[in-house]
């Protein structure tokens, strides 16, 4: 009978500590985060240093609370994988550092994740029946492409953003308006109060023949419309907030399924922390039927950053022995 592949996977690209222990690529034994936000939120977006100091911090202490609530011993792993390619370049040094501890203490094979290829197998592990080829929108606080998966490590970009990504456009859109960090749930709950046909914001690059992004014109034009009304009594924030998330909806949506058209792929996979939006994942169901696609959305748990997603993409690594030697670096900026 074919043997359990047992990975230890860490993911501590910004400004999460995950740590999980994951079974054939398929099933979760434990994934626990441990969020900075209170770290972070005094200053309205992450502060790199203050990162990797906590990263540092609490790291030993994730990986023990991931080996003990999954139930295995540290003897039953096959693997440890680390995502060391995109992000921060300080935090993705304490994940690679206790990941190298691991795989040679323990004598197991190291395998290295991009932090991108993890979010789009978040939706592989969520989802089994999602099959080869499928379009993926990955939409984060640090990236924001559409990319055709052809099969298992083939990614062609199709669609990049020219600046800001849309959850960095959240967090700072709800740094301006005062409402907190980070501004992507905080913007999705307060819309839910308001009228997201109040205000008109434009759809940037939709009417464009391409499928790249700009998010950062409608970041400017919410901050120039809200400093010139802000003192008018009947101005609520609530709308301001549900008109500017029906923009990003919008605009998201409409570029996706132009390319799904153009690329003939019936199956859409949206992916990462902006994947958690319940605007988005509400209008994209409904241009499902209207349109024929199957949409997939990863379970909450793993939109935003989390080390499961790292250990489903490390399985197909393993079954390929891809494996790492201990001078494996961190590469913060490479492209998927
Ligand atoms: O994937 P993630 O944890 O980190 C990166 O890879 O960047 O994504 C974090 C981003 C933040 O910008 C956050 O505001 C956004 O995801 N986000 C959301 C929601 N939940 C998280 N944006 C919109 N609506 C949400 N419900
Ligand atoms: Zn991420």
């Amino acid at each position: 009978m074919k043997k359990d592949v047992i990975i230890l996977a860490i993911e501590t690209s910004c400004d999460d500590t995950s740590v999980a222990v994951v079974r054939n690529g398929a099933e979760v034994l434990s994934n626990i985060v441990w969020n900075q936000n209170m770290t972070h939120e005094k200053f309205g977006g992450i502060v790199p240093e203050l990162g990797a100091r906590r990263h540092l911090k609490v790291i030993n202490y994730v990986i023990e609370e991931a080996i003990k609530s999954s139930g295995i011993e540290l003897k039953d792993l096959d693997a440890v994988a680390v995502n060391n390619q995109k992000g921060l370049i300080r935090s993705l040094v304490v994940g690679v550092a206790a990941a190298k501890t691991i795989s040679f203490s323990l004598n197991i094979p190291l395998i290295s994740v991009h932090h991108i290829e993890g979010h789009i197998y978040s939706n592989i592990l969520s989802h089994p029946e999602l099959k080869f080829p499928h379009l993926c929108l990955t939409v984060s606080g640090g990236h924001n492409l559409l990319v055709l998966v052809n099969t298992h490590f083939s990614y062609e970009i199709i669609g990049n953003t020219l600046d800001d990504a849309c959850g960095e456009v959240f967090d700072k859109v709800a740094r301006f308006l005062n409402l907190g960090f980070p501004g992507g749930p905080i913007i999705d709950k307060l819309s839910k109060e308001g009228d997201s046909k109040k205000f008109k914001f434009s759809r940037p690059m939709l009417d464009q023949d391409n499928f790249n992004f700009s998010f950062s014109g409608l970041k400017t034009e919410i901050t120039r419309f809200y400093e010139k009304n802000k003192n008018n009594s009947d101005l609520k924030i609530v709308d301001v907030a549900a008109s500017f998330q029906q923009a990003v909806v919008d605009t998201l949506i409409g570029k996706t399924i132009k390319a799904a058209k153009k690329f003939n792929l019936t199956q859409i996979s949206v992916v990462g922390g902006v994947s958690a939006n319940s605007k988005l994942r509400e209008d994209f169901k409904n241009y499902e039927n209207k349109f024929g696609f199957k949409v997939f959305f990863p379970e909450m748990g793993y939109t935003t950053d989390n080390a499961a997603m790292i250990g489903a993409v490390a399985y197909y690594k393993f079954l390929n022995q891809s494996f790492e030697d201990l001078n494996l670096d961190v590469f913060p900026n490479r492209p998927l």
